[in-house]
């Protein structure tokens, strides 16, 4: 079972300038929240409660205001910095001491994930134990992302990173489950022609030893980019309209970790006190 959980909430945000000139992508708002409390939710939804979040150097503060270390969540938080964007494997260098002897989830900072099958679909590959597992999502644009051709048995065939022309419309979402062998693997690689470590030559080396699964978000969830500035305001639009539909929250960690059952009443009171008076914080009490 995978216990230990990598968001990676660094990089540059140049995408996004002058909005992350001054504060962290992952710290900007999705609508009523961080950016960062989205990934974190899905690690917590798959029943991961031990993390690690790398950030850029010097932001470690910025990050601890809304996520310290001594948290009201139930779960384990620790930080690491990585000194530059040298790409996503870095976390696994990064993160060793962290995984130990584990197996580990990784995610993207950025990635927003939602939808009813996606707790489904993390609790039945977290017990995995050998290899790697992707998880696919069709997309218009695939050539913004790295993307699988897999065959009828669903076994992957190609993964090819940002391509300008392909016939697969499946992406490759920002969320990775591994085994152990990943941190001596990340390693190995050698950076690209952009100066990067990359996630798709890190795949493509458990996809030759046959140990490289995929498996699908499928319709009934929704895997929303928030890399350029139009993308995050459509995904925040999104969140807007569910939770005002709905009176639900997306992503409220206080309600993923009560169900379950990793923090009681208590908890749920300080963390109204934390937030202050605020929408988040009527909610909770809802809770
Ligand atoms: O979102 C899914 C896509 O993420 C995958 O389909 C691609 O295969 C994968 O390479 C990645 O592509 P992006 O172009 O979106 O990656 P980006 O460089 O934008 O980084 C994603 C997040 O990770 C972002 O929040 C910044 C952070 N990051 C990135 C790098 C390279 C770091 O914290 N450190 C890094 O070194």
């Amino acid at each position: 079972m995978i216990k230990k959980g990598i968001i990676l909430a660094g990089g540059k945000g140049t995408r996004m300038s002058p909005l992350t000139k001054a504060v962290n992508k992952q710290l900007l708002p999705l609508y009523d929240k961080p950016l960062i409390f989205y990934p974190l939710s899905a690690l917590m939804l798959a029943g991961i409660r031990d993390i690690l979040i790398i950030v850029n150097k010097g932001q470690l503060n910025q990050f601890r205001k809304i996520l310290p270390e001594n948290n009201n969540l139930g779960i384990k938080i620790q930080y690491k910095e990585q000194q530059n964007p040298n790409g996503l494997p870095e976390a696994f260098i990064i993160g060793e001491k962290f995984i130990g002897k584990n197996s580990v989830a990784l995610i993207l900072g950025d990635n927003f994930f939602y939808g009813q099958s996606l707790t489904k679909i993390l609790k039945k590959n977290i017990n995995q134990k050998k290899g790697a597992k992707i998880f696919l999502h069709p997309v218009k644009n695939p050539s913004s992302y790295g993307v699988a051709t897999i065959n009828k048995k669903k076994q992957v065939l190609k993964l090819v990173e940002k391509p300008k022309k392909t016939k697969s419309n499946l992406a490759v979402t920002g969320l990775y489950f591994f085994d152990n062998n990943v941190v001596k693997l990340s390693k190995k690689l050698k950076p690209s022609s952009r100066g990067e470590i990359e996630i798709i030559d890190l795949l493509n080396i458990y996809k030759k030893k046959k140990l490289l699964k995929a498996d699908f978000i499928g319709r009934g969830g929704s895997w929303l980019d928030t890399g350029n500035i139009n993308d995050f305001n459509d995904a925040s639009n999104f969140i807007y309209t569910i939770e005002n539909r709905q009176g639900l929250k997306i992503a409220c960690l206080e309600e993923i970790s009560i169900n379950n059952k990793w923090i009681g009443k208590k908890d749920i009171q300080r963390s109204i006190k934390f937030y202050g008076n605020c929408d988040y914080s009527r909610y909770l009490k809802k809770l």
